[in-house]
C-alpha cells in the first residue's frame, strides 16, 4: 500500500469517526473503526509479513519499506559494490557477521541470500537514528577518498557498508540488522517470513 493510499484511507476513517461522534456519540465512534480494519489490515498493523516488489529497483539505488513500523531498506549492489565488500574487512568490526544481528541463512560478507540485494532495517544500532545511504565512492563522495559506498548515521557518526556491517572507530557497536525475509519469485521479497516459512 502506497503512503497516498494510507493516507486516504486515514482521511475516510477520519470523515467516518467524525460525522458518527457528531450524531450518535462517542461510543458508536468504535463502530466503524471495528468495521473499517480489513482483515489484512489488521494484520498488517501487527506486524505481519509484508510483500515487497523489487522489479524497479536500478543498481546502485535503495528502496524503502514499512515492516513492524521500521524503515526496510533493499539495495541493489553492482558488481563493483560486491567486489569491494572483501577489501573493507580490516576496517570493521563484525566483518563476517558473526554477532547474531541476522537469521542463520544470512552469513559472512555479503549478508544476503541474494548477493546483488541487501535487505536491513534502517535503523543505526547505537541510539536508533535512520542512516543516510551515501553510495558514491571514492572523490565522489563526502565520506573520504576510501568511501566504497554505505550508510552514514547524522546522529553520532557511525559509519556502514554497503552489507549493513559497522566501521570499528564509531559509537554503533554492531551491524545493521537483517530482517527475516525468502524470495516469492525473482522479483518479489516477503520480510517477515523465514526462508523457512516461518514467521518471526
Ligand atoms: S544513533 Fe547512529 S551514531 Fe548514534
Amino acid at each position: 500500500m502506497s503512503k497516498q493510499d494510507v493516507n486516504i484511507g486515514r482521511r475516510r476513517f477520519l470523515t467516518a469517526t467524525t460525522s458518527v461522534v457528531g450524531g450518535a456519540g462517542v461510543a458508536a465512534a468504535l463502530v466503524p473503526f471495528v468495521t473499517y480494519m480489513t482483515p489484512s489490515a489488521r494484520a498488517r498493523a501487527a506486524g505481519a509479513p509484508i510483500e515487497v516488489d523489487i522489479s524497479k529497483l536500478e543498481p546502485g539505488k535503495k528502496m524503502t519499506v514499512e515492516w513492524r513500523k521500521k524503515p526496510v531498506w533493499i539495495v541493489r549492489r553492482t558488481e563493483q559494490n560486491l567486489a569491494d565488500l572483501p577489501t573493507l574487512n580490516a576496517a570493521l568490526t563484525d566483518p563476517q557477521s558473526e554477532v547474531p544481528q541476522q537469521p542463520e541463512y544470512i552469513k559472512g560478507e555479503v549478508r544476503a541470500i541474494k548477493p546483488e540485494y541487501m535487505v536491513m532495517v534502517g535503523l543505526c544500532t547505537h541510539l536508533g537514528c535512520s542512516p543516510t545511504y551515501k553510495p558514491e565512492m571514492g572523490a565522489a563522495s563526502d565520506m573520504g577518498n576510501e568511501w566504497k559506498g554505505g550508510f552514514f548515521c547524522p546522529c553520532h557518526g557511525s559509519r556502514f557498508d554497503l552489507s549493513g556491517r559497522v566501521y570499528t572507530d564509531v559509537p554503533a557497536p554492531t551491524n545493521l540488522v537483517v530482517p527475516p525475509h525468502k524470495y516469492l519469485s525473482d522479483n518479489v521479497i516477503m520480510i517477515g517470513v523465514d526462508q523457512e516459512g516461518e514467521a518471526s
